[in-house]
């Protein structure tokens, strides 16, 4: 039988984690405590299978199952789990108490989280050489590569599981140590915050800060729109958990990025961010 592997947390990385691990074969269930995100998850998945066939990326057939529920203890013989809720350290303390109830002893948890340290996560359970962090790039069924992270008690064991099951889906894995934001995050939110800063003081317009790294840096998305592609609430979420690990203002938000989320403009999945979409909201 093939591979159980959990996911938790339907939203914009949940989608394309559960899409790379049913397209590597794995049967996988969905679990979120939103009705509304998941059937929105499912709507997502069909349209992006679609395309997928379309261009041959996921031959049909290749495909396994994706279950979607509201219940954890679908998880329960599940061999991985990759959670992904809310960038928000109760929530994901709540999670992984419950998941750490319900998983086998020898499931590994994989933290995808933008900056949180996976020590701190692992915490939160019984088993914190289990736990590791998978951060999956976005959309998460098209990059790559996955930047692994190593917790303080995490196992070798736990690393070679890890990197194993990842690369049987087609990831590749590079393995760093634990420190908030990792690596590719604690450069990538400085730069989108930096380039929120220059919006908010007029020195371009929004179109014109991305179009400077596209055709400049050879980028294939401006910072804008790397941002609005991410969440603009992640994007905050992240810069707070960064300011209060490392308790230096360099990583401290925009005013214009928190304005734009209180004011519900979250980027790709609210319809509207620094540009504006076509596509329909996910939520
Ligand atoms: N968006 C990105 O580009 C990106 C990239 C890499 C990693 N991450 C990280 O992945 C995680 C998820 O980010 P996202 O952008 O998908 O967020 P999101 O806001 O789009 O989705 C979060 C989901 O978690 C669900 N959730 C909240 N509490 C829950 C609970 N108790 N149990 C089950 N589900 C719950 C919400 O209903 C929502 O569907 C965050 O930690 C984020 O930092 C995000």
């Amino acid at each position: 039988m093939s591979r159980h592997v959990g996911v938790v947390g339907a939203g914009t990385m949940g989608v394309g984690v559960s899409q790379a691990f049913a397209e590597g074969g794995c049967r996988v269930t969905l679990v979120d405590t939103s009705a509304d995100a998941l059937a929105a998850a499912r709507e997502r998945i069909a349209v992006d299978s679609r395309m997928a066939a379309l261009f041959d990326r996921n031959p049909a057939g290749k495909a396994g199952e994706i279950t979607f529920t509201t219940g954890f203890e679908h998880l329960a013989d599940t061999c991985f789990v990759v959670e992904n809720v809310t960038e928000n350290v109760e929530v994901k303390r709540v999670v992984h108490e419950r998941l750490d109830e319900i998983c086998p002893a020898e499931c590994v948890f994989g933290v995808n989280t933008s900056a949180i340290p996976i020590t701190q996560v692992a915490g939160y359970t019984g088993r914190p050489d289990r736990v590791i962090g998978t951060h999956f790039m976005n959309p998460a069924q098209l990059k790559p590569l996955v930047e692994v992270i190593r917790g303080f008690h995490t196992s070798p064991e736990t690393v070679a599981a890890t990197r194993s099951l990842l690369a049987a889906i087609g990831k590749e894995s590079i393995v760093v140590h634990d420190s908030p934001g990792f690596v590719t995050n604690r450069v990538a939110m400085l730069t989108v915050n930096e380039a929120i800063c220059l919006l908010d003081e007029g020195v371009a317009t929004a179109a014109d800060v991305d179009r400077l790294f596209v055709r400049c840096f050879g980028h294939r998305m401006g910072p804008l729109a790397t941002a609005d592609l991410i969440g603009l609430d992640t994007v905050l979420y992240s810069l707070d958990v960064l300011v209060e690990q490392f308790g230096d203002p360099k990583y401290r938000p925009s005013t214009l990025l928190r304005q734009y989320v209180t004011a519900g403009l979250l980027g790709r999945k609210s319809g509207r961010g620094f540009f504006t979409y076509d596509i329909e909201p996910v939520r």
